[in-house]
């Protein structure tokens, strides 16, 4: 589930966004202040910002600067070893910073605090606080235990928690896109997979707290939702007093209903599980972006028997048939492991064969890392040498981006309707906005009066690989 563009390149790095929060209008009305950083997948992103929903109502404001915070978070990330290992890292930092802060009180949260429960805090004494996914309105309580000296952990995961009453406050916003959560955990059981051990069974938030929701995120100017879940398409939710039942198609189309104006994205799709009615929502509604993140994982059918993810080759393949039949416009980007236990030559052939097929604009890309507790460690054996693995990467990378190269190309001399998110990273000159394919667009400025969250229409005239550029058209 993870929401970075970084065509081409191996996302064996996890997004290593500090979390600002520009919502310190007041700084003296907190009387304490809090730092987050975030790592891993979207939904962390979103997570963080219920947190920072719950400590600004403890009186916690936020600050850019650990040093002069009086509570250090980290958000983290158990996805693969790498992931844990930096935040481990950045951990050492964060203990020093607090021998040199009196009463600086240092706290984990997320995977990671799932996976290692008290280990952090008391075998490493990295940290004062360890609070898992779904025990963040119990931070308040734990940080007073840990201010006078007690150990704050709450691990306990929980089938019913959504935080759907908690607003989130954004933090690190461009003020046009935001997530939106709308389930937490996950039942899929892929057997590589860390998740439902970390984050629980799936539940699905209040159809009507999503929908509200989106409608203030509009009233306040943003034009773009993304529907986060780790796996979307199994979204149910009933309201028995009413007699309603909510699918992700109903949502889809319920969100896109708040504004033609708001354009509606979601991750993560499980090929398994998205429906021709999810498919032919996202036709009918204009503002809902012809994009799919389609995780694909391998392309070979006893490989993904062993990862269990419950398709063979073949459905896949038709899925991506269907998609486009119903949207021809559609992008479609995936996730891709390389090296899964027993994975042999003519079986990654297979992947590679099948990126070639579903002609994917953009994947994310990583080499089998073994967690500790999943069906896959307990099951089969890590096998495939790390030099194998990785060579067999750098063939998956290789092909991505001449796919990526490919499908950039292919968009130039055609016109797409751009959703301005601010200035190009390059040049004030510029704007930034995205397709609804989700492909970057960069374009000069001119003599339009436009502003960031108007959208326009753009000839794109060239590409980079993983950038459209491009003019405005009249
Ligand atoms: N090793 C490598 N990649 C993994 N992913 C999940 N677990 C592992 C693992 N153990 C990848 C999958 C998933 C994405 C979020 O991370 O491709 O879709
Ligand atoms: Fe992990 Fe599979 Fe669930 Fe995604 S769908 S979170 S890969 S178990």
């Amino acid at each position: 589930m993870e929401t970075l563009e970084l065509t081409g390149k191996v996302h064996d790095e996890i997004r290593q966004g500090e979390a600002f929060a520009p919502f310190i209008v007041e700084p003296n009305i907190y009387k304490k202040k809090f730092y987050i950083e975030s790592y891993g997948c979207a939904m962390n992103f979103a997570d963080s910002e219920i947190v920072a929903s719950i400590l600004s109502n403890e009186g916690f404001g936020a600050t850019k600067n650990f040093e002069e915070a009086d509570l250090v978070l980290v958000n983290t990330c158990s996805i693969r070893e790498k992931a844990e290992a930096t935040v481990r890292k950045r951990l050492t930092e964060f203990k020093k910073a607090k021998l040199a802060k009196r009463g600086m009180l240092v706290g984990v949260l997320g995977c990671m605090a799932e996976r290692l429960k008290g280990k952090l805090l008391e075998e490493e004494k990295l940290v004062d606080l360890v609070i898992g996914p779904d025990a963040y309105r119990t931070l308040p309580a734990l940080i007073k235990d840990a201010e006078s000296g007690q150990k704050g952990v709450n691990v306990l995961l929980s089938r019913e928690e959504t935080y759907g009453d908690i607003s989130p406050i954004r933090l690190d916003s461009n003020g046009v896109t935001s997530f939106v959560s709308i389930m937490r955990g996950c039942n899929n059981m892929c057997s590589f997979c860390v998740v439902p051990f970390t984050r629980g069974r799936e539940r699905s938030r209040d159809a009507f707290s999503i929908i509200n929701e989106c409608q203030e995120l509009f009233d306040n100017g943003y034009r773009e939702v993304t529907l986060l879940g780790q796996n979307v398409d199994s979204y149910y939710w009933v309201d028995e007093e009413k007699d309603i039942i909510v699918t992700f198609a109903k949502l889809l189309e319920m969100v896109a209903n708040v504004s033609p104006l708001l354009r509606v994205r979601f991750s993560t799709s499980h090929p398994k599980d998205i429906t021709d009615e999810v498919l032919y929502t996202m036709a009918k509604y204009e503002n809902i972006c012809k994009y799919i993140h389609l995780p694909v994982q391998s392309g070979n059918t006893r490989v993904l028997q062993l990862m269990n993810r419950t398709y063979t080759r073949e459905w896949y393949m038709a899925k991506v048939d269907r998609i486009k039949e119903i949207m021809p416009e559609c992008g479609i980007t995936a996730d891709i492991i390389a090296g899964f236990c027993t994975e042999t030559e003519e079986e990654h052939q297979d992947t590679l064969s099948i990126m070639e097929y579903s002609k994917y604009d953009m994947s994310y890309m990583f080499f089998y890392s073994e967690r500790p507790g999943t069906l896959a460690a307990r099951r089969f054996t890590d096998d495939v040498p790390l030099q194998v693995k990785k060579r067999r990467l750098d063939e998956i990378v290789k092909l991505q981006n001449k796919l990526s190269q490919k499908s950039y190309l292919g968009d130039i001399g055609k016109t797409f309707k751009v959703l301005i998110e601010g200035n190009s990273k390059k040049s004030e000159n510029d704007w930034a906005g995205k397709t609804s394919q989700n492909k970057v667009v960069v374009f000069p400025k001119r003599d339009y009066n436009l502003n960031k969250g108007d959208y326009v229409n753009v000839k794109v005239n060239s590409s980079t690989g993983a950038t459209l550029l491009a003019d405005i058209v009249e």
